[in-house]
């Protein structure tokens, strides 16, 4: 199944995880709408040529949601009698840190091997250098503040562009570096708006006639459109705009990053469950594919990068 917000190379992971059970001779399904198709019995039986034509297509081929009920004792009785009913062996989830809380509470309560794949744009994974998804996402921010700077160029005007990450900064600092940006504002590092003031009347005197900052989702200041607002009252000599990315971030084909990672994972997901291996993620470090217990995955966030941090005050003086 895939749950939780949708990232592209999703489609990749499900046709690499199907595609390794059929090598393997195992019988799978594919559970349609995350834990609530798992609740209602929502089950596709799928063969290697199910998942033909998906490799390249962002978004899931089996659909995905935020489930509610699951977190609910009652929910997850009614999933164990589908899964019961269809004598499911194992899951493997695909999704980010609340699917695999759901897996990880499953598992413990009714004994069914679970093993997540992380698959979120947002990097937001403990255990894993790199999640499914968040490298197209960070493409797609690139190209958009690419384009914003042509615009942002020819009527010297500052931009406030909001990308994707309630909780992470770390497409926004990623992005940041990769486009230029002047500043880049991240949930994890609250610096305030008067260094952001004192930032921009820098690079007004050091003769910029135009400037782009990024501000993650979830930064502490307020907002774009709130850090806009202060920042054009405090200079006025600016003509300030914003932009919101939004779900754009979470669309579009992978990258070939995301593909090769993706098929990497699904597979060493099914040789994992078939080795007896179970309330893991596969993540992956140091380019090795490694299992982290799910447990370990959820609680706690990766740090933001400070050396990214760093690089970005010094390339953008
Ligand atoms: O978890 C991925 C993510 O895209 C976050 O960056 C964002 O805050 C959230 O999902 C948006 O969720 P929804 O699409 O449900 O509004």
């Amino acid at each position: 199944m895939t749950s939780g917000g949708d990232s592209p190379g999703m489609n990749a992971a499900i046709r690499a995880v199907v595609r390794a059970s059929v090598y393997y001779n195992k019988k799978i399904c594919g559970i349609k709408g995350g834990y609530d198709g798992l609740i209602n019995g929502n089950l596709v039986s799928l063969d290697a040529r199910s998942v033909k034509n998906i490799i390249h297509r962002g978004g899931t081929i089996l659909k995905s949601a935020r489930s509610k009920e699951f977190r609910t004792a009652e929910g997850r009785k009614q999933a164990f009698e589908v899964v019961q009913k269809h004598e499911i062996d194992a899951l493997v989830v695909i999704g980010g840190d609340g699917s695999f809380t759901g897996a990880s509470v499953f598992e413990d309560e009714y004994n069914i091997p679970c093993v997540g794949i992380p698959g979120t744009i947002d990097n937001d994974i403990y255990g894993t250098d790199y999640t499914i998804g968040f490298d197209t996402a960070v493409n797609t921010v690139v190209d958009a503040v690419d384009m914003i700077r042509n615009t942002a160029s020819s009527h010297s005007r500052l931009f406030f562009i909001e990308v994707m990450g309630r909780d992470a900064g770390h497409i926004a600092i990623h992005a940041g570096i990769a486009a230029g940006t002047e500043e880049v504002l991240i949930p994890e590092l609250d610096l305030g708006v008067e260094r952001l003031i004192k930032s921009l009347e820098r690079s007004s005197r050091a003769g910029k006639s135009s400037s782009l900052v990024i501000v993650a989702e979830g930064d502490k200041s307020g907002g774009a459109y709130e850090l806009a607002r202060i920042v054009q009252e405090k200079l006025p000599q600016y003509d300030t705009k914003v932009s919101v990315l939004g779900h754009i971030q979470r669309g579009g084909n992978p990258t070939y990053f995301d593909r090769v990672l993706a098929s990497r994972m699904g597979v060493e997901a099914v040789e994992a469950l078939l080795a007896g291996k179970s309330n893991i993620m596969v993540g992956i470090q140091n380019k090795k594919l490694v299992h982290v217990g799910l447990e370990v995955a959820i609680k706690q966030d990766p740090d933001i990068d400070r050396e990214l941090l760093r690089i970005a005050d010094i390339v953008s003086i």
